[in-house]
């Protein structure tokens, strides 16, 4: 049942998701229309979060506070709870399409095996491994756990991708970049040829009176190798060997690889939220533009946030009603920006 009048491709949607997503699919004609899928479900860990006022509570024996939810099915019956949903996530995932599962070293593996069966071993793409928070002193023996991790699958091989980077450490930069200009910048130098001889064209001609070494070419024409020389970014070593500079503070940093550090929030609005600049990560990768971003486990909306900041389209389904209230409260929040104008969407109870 729509619950306000105002018209946006944005939904919230306030439902078991089993009954949710398929009225996405039957209702809404949406089957192949989401380009990703964020889920942070239950951990199966037998749980009740309950939110003190406005901080929200972990305590799985306490009964105090507003009931946030309960992370009551454990085992086969959880695994059979998320297999269902699984299964109707995939049809509406568009042929570019990715989904990130975020789940707990405990549950996850089993998870790891549903998500074979379901979206197919052959676009399992990443097992990331999440560190979640600072090493604390555990009281009970084994080693302390600080990660959890996030399955990325994708639909097939031609899947939206945004090559994401990171910034580089000052370690890296001291390995990678090890020498300094008279300005302090930092730079390396890297070979100005390429294997592979060729006997004709701009690339076999002598550059400063050298040709390439035997059995190789140079990089570029001899008239921008000319124009590099003339700007300073070709370093000759004193046995008369050109070298082209490459400066750090040019390049976008470093590939991002699969162990992420994003610290939940010290004082979360709502159980289990997520950190903001993890699903920023995630939005700016796996989607475009024009996407559909879903998650149908949404909580406090951190992904919508992440989605309706850079401007995507959203839904975001939650069964906990305190869910949806913060969710609203944390998108009606966001500041306008060059993406996000007025925030809008269609509110739904089912
Ligand atoms: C781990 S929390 C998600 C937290 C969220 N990622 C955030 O950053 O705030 C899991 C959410 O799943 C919701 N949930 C559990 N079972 C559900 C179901 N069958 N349908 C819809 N939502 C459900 C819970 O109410 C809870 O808000």
């Amino acid at each position: 049942m729509r619950e306000q009048a105002i018209e946006s491709p944005n939904l919230l949607i306030q439902a078991d998701n089993l009954t949710a997503l398929r009225w996405l699919i039957e209702e809404k004609g949406l089957a192949g229309q989401i380009d990703l899928v964020y889920i942070d479900p239950p951990f199966a860990t037998g749980g009740r979060f309950t939110v003190d006022g406005t901080r929200a509570a972990t305590i799985s024996s306490s009964r105090s506070g507003r009931l946030a939810y309960e992370d009551s099915l454990i085992g086969e019956d959880y695994l059979a709870f998320l297999r269902a949903r699984l299964l109707l996530l995939r049809p509406l995932l568009s042929e570019r399409g990715s989904i990130y599962v975020h789940i707990d070293d405990k549950i996850g593996h089993y998870v790891k095996v549903l998500m074979d069966e379901v979206f197919g071993i052959e676009n399992f793409r990443n097992d990331i491994t999440r560190i979640k928070c600072n090493p604390k002193n555990f009281r009970r023996k084994g080693y302390g756990n600080i990660k959890d991790m996030i399955l990325f699958y994708t639909k097939g091989d031609d899947f939206i991708w945004h090559e994401p980077y990171e910034p580089y450490s000052e370690a890296d930069l001291a390995r990678l970049f090890p020498k300094r200009d008279a300005q302090g910048r930092r730079y390396t130098t890297v070979p100005l040829h390429a294997p592979g001889e060729t006997k004709r064209g701009q690339t076999a001609q002598p550059f400063k009176g050298q040709r390439p070494p035997k059995g190789r070419h140079w990089c570029t024409d001899i008239a921008t190798l000319e124009r590099w020389d003339r700007e300073g970014l070709i370093e000759w070593s004193s046995r008369g060997v050109p070298r082209k500079k490459i400066y750090a503070d040019e390049r976008r940093g470093k590939r991002m690889q699969d162990i992420w550090e994003f610290k939940d929030p010290q004082y979360p609005v709502y159980p289990t939220e997520k950190n903001a600049d993890l699903l920023d990560l995630i939005v700016r990768t796996s989607s475009d533009e024009e996407s559909y971003v879903l998650d149908c486990f949404c909580g406090s909306g951190t992904t919508l946030v992440a989605a309706q900041k850079r401007g995507r389209t959203w839904i975001g389904i939650d069964s906990s009603a305190l869910a949806i209230e913060v969710a609203q409260r944390k998108l009606k929040a966001l500041p306008r920006t060059l993406f996000s104008s007025e925030v809008t969407f269609e509110l739904y109870r089912i």
